[in-house]
């Protein structure tokens, strides 16, 4: 987590500027709920502020936001009955045990009642109620005196305009907006031509302070705490109270609030909580670990900032800064073009994120996003990543329009813009010809015969739908088509019939599973061995792949879920199922004495092979047998031959075959030492091998 890698502040004038950047940070947080930094970056700075200044006591600056309740932001004009207070943070199990044996030192004694609850991520108020009836509500402002934001009552729930007990009362929460209402926010923002919310918590702070809004924006408050009520009560007897007295508590979601009697219960209950995070229907940043009992409390009591008897164990921030690089556009199964952006890579909870859905593109124009933006990105749990909204603020000028598409980045023809979400005239059928296309490529199952013109025949005339269909075309179906002729049909099916025992890593490249091309394909392929131990394996099987990292994994696993019916449609049609990687005489000879060819090492070439533990890297036009291989069949020759192939030269270059026109790449294997073949002499090392 940041906080760990915060730099460590070494000059006077490095504290200062770090003591400004957290006070304008703190400001725009406790504000209006927006801030140029990420909540991790937030606490980064604020911890590497607070090291300088024990270690520089005569240097503390008065106006540093440290030991300030929230972080010294500007308070309102009506002063707190008793003052807001924050929380002390921790931000690992061991710092929270730390933090509870101290509290037991404090006291002098073991604590048998605790309550854990969810840290809510909103905007703390303090609502006030005269005889049962909502009076007046207040924002926390600098902990001391608040603002008035009565206005915003209707729209808040939870918070009843009346109690079920007519008492004098100051009911004490968070309010929010759930996800649902961030994101009905933001469509009416939009739709009214506002600028987006960032995200929930900035959403929260702006909803409440707006007055004359021509749309209405709901939120949600929870109470976790009260003023005037018995103060003998237990903490979480407290939130029964409140709850019975008709305010919403987190008592109604499954993060609810449990007491618990040991630390090794708390532990587990935060664990659990912080586990419910991504499916929670509200943002938490959190878990709050209290004394329960009311004598504890008394006893701990408050410093000027935060009780001791409280802490809050921070989890990472869902919402992260990054920039934004550039916007893919892709076609879905159905036809819908949509976008995907690409990020500068950021750590979110300990998943490195680096693409992002974004929205379709009038919410693009809406949201005014523009490559090299910086931009807050959401992820929670395994939900894919999604562009928030753009810091405005911190635009240098040198940011670009997203470019939209002319024409279906598929299959080239038109795209029907008459709807929100954009989608290729031709629908499902994109999906089929592009697929089909692919699929019948050079380097896939090299179907001669069936280009772009006779995959749209095949679609439109209904005969084909996915890749599978071409299996069972008969030539009765395919005589009956426009310029199809007896010796044009009997290529086509012979052609066909050759892909369906193509090698296992072309039928696999041939799906066109999303991150993985003719390279990744052979990988796969080759470490594998077939296609039903290819579909049996996990994210992290995958992952032992070289070149697959865990998203990526993910991404290959989803897709292979995606895939499966197209996948058994192939097996019923035999293509792919009997198909293994064909290998060299070493693997033969191990699979003529029975070796089982299901485990990953199977696979691979023996160490006997010609080019076992070379990595070869091929350039230049290849000249006599190997002239009419492509650059692909080279690689896989490669690979077959038991090398690695990759695309450029670097000292792990043991070996370079130079065809004609050999430039770059060549001069700089001659720099390194490293050996170079003309593609004669590699072709009689490998002789065995050739196709
Ligand atoms: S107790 C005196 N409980 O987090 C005790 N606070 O970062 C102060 N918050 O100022 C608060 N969920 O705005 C408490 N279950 C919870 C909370 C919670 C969210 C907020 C609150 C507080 C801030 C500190």
């Amino acid at each position: 987590m940041t906080h760990d890698t915060a730099a460590a502040l070494s000059t006077p004038a490095d504290y200062a500027e770090a003591v400004e950047r957290a006070v304008r940070a703190a400001a725009a947080y406790y504000g209006d709920g927006s801030t140029p930094l990420g909540d991790d970056e937030y606490d980064a700075l604020l911890q590497a502020v607070t090291a300088y200044e024990d270690a520089h006591p005569d240097q503390v600056l008065g106006n540093s936001p440290t030991g300030k309740v929230a972080g010294g932001a500007a308070g309102g004009d009506v002063p707190h009955s008793v003052p807001m207070l924050s929380l002390d943070n921790v931000f690992s199990a061991d710092e929270l045990a730390k933090w509870s044996a101290g509290l037991e030192r404090n006291l002098g004694h073991e604590v048998t009642a605790w309550c854990v609850e969810p840290k809510l991520d909103g905007m703390a108020v303090a609502a006030r109620y005269r005889a049962g009836r909502l009076h007046r509500i207040l924002t926390r402002g600098d902990g001391l005196a608040g603002e008035d934001i009565s206005h915003a009552a209707d729209a808040i729930l939870g918070l009843p305009a009346a109690l079920s007990d007519p008492i004098d009362v100051e009911l004490r929460g968070e309010v929010l907006l759930t996800h649902d209402q961030f994101e009905h926010a933001n469509r009416l923002r939009t739709e009214h031509g506002a600028t987006p919310f960032a995200h929930p918590r900035s959403g929260a702070a702006g909803t409440l302070r707006a007055k004359d809004r021509p749309y209405r924006v709901e939120l949600t408050f929870f109470a976790y705490g009260a003023v005037g009520l018995d103060e003998d009560l237990g903490h979480s007897a407290l939130l029964e109270l409140l709850a019975a007295l008709g305010a919403n508590t987190a008592a109604t979601t499954p993060a609810h609030p449990r007491r618990c009697a040991t630390q090794e219960e708390v532990r587990q209950r935060v664990e659990e909580i912080a586990a419910l995070r991504a499916s929670l229907p509200f943002g938490i940043d959190g878990v709050v670990v209290k004394a329960d009992s009311a004598a504890d409390r008394r006893d701990a009591g408050s410093g000027s900032r935060a009780p001791r008897w409280a802490v809050a164990r921070k989890l990472a921030a869902e919402h992260k800064v990054t920039r934004l690089l550039g916007v893919e556009w892709n076609v879905g199964r159905t036809g819908i073009v949509a976008s995907r952006a690409v990020l500068e890579p950021v750590d979110i909870d300990g998943v490195t994120v680096t693409y992002a859905t974004l929205h379709n593109p009038a919410d693009i124009t809406r949201r005014d996003l523009r490559i090299g933006d910086r931009v807050f990105v959401y992820r929670a749990g395994d939900v894919i990543p999604r562009v928030e909204a753009p810091l405005a603020d911190e635009r240098t000028g040198e940011e670009r329009p997203i470019v939209f598409p002319e024409a279906c980045p598929r299959c080239g023809d038109a795209i029907d813009t008459t709807e929100q979400r954009w989608r290729c005239t031709r629908g499902r059928n994109c999906q089929a010809v592009a697929s089909v296309v692919y699929a019948a490529g050079r380097d896939q199952l090299d179907i001669e015969g069936l280009g772009r013109t006779r995959a749209v025949q095949l679609v439109e005339a209904g005969l084909v739908t996915d890749i599978a269909d071409l299996f069972s075309l008969t030539r009765e179906q395919l005589l009956a088509l426009e310029r199809m002729g007896d010796t044009s049909t009997e290529n086509l099916l012979a052609a066909i019939e050759t892909a369906r025992s193509r090698p296992l890593n072309r039928v696999f490249c041939a799906l066109g599973v999303r991150g993985t091309g003719r390279t990744m394909s052979r990988r796969i392929a080759a470490h594998f061995g077939s296609m039903a131990a290819i579909r049996a394996a996990d994210a992290e099987t995958l992952a032992a792949v070289d070149g697959i990292g865990t998203e990526k994994a993910r991404v290959i696993v989803a897709e292979l879920a995606d895939l499966a019916p197209l996948l058994d449609k192939l097996a019923t049609r035999d293509v792919g199922t009997a198909v293994t990687e064909p290998q060299g005489p070493a693997a033969a000879e191990n699979a003529a004495v029975g070796e089982p060819a299901d485990g990953p090492d199977a696979q691979q070439p023996g160490s006997a092979a010609p080019l076992a533990g070379e990595a070869v890297v091929v350039t230049g036009s290849m000249t006599g047998p190997l002239a009419a291989l492509s650059r692909n069949e080279m690689n896989e020759l490669v690979e077959r031959a038991g090398g690695k192939a990759s695309s450029s030269v670097s000292t792990r270059t043991t070996l370079l075959v130079a065809g004609e026109k050999a430039g770059s790449k060549r001069a700089k294997a001659e720099t390194l030492g490293i050996p170079v073949l003309t593609p004669e002499e590699f072709a009689d090392r490998v002789a065995a091998y050739l196709p």
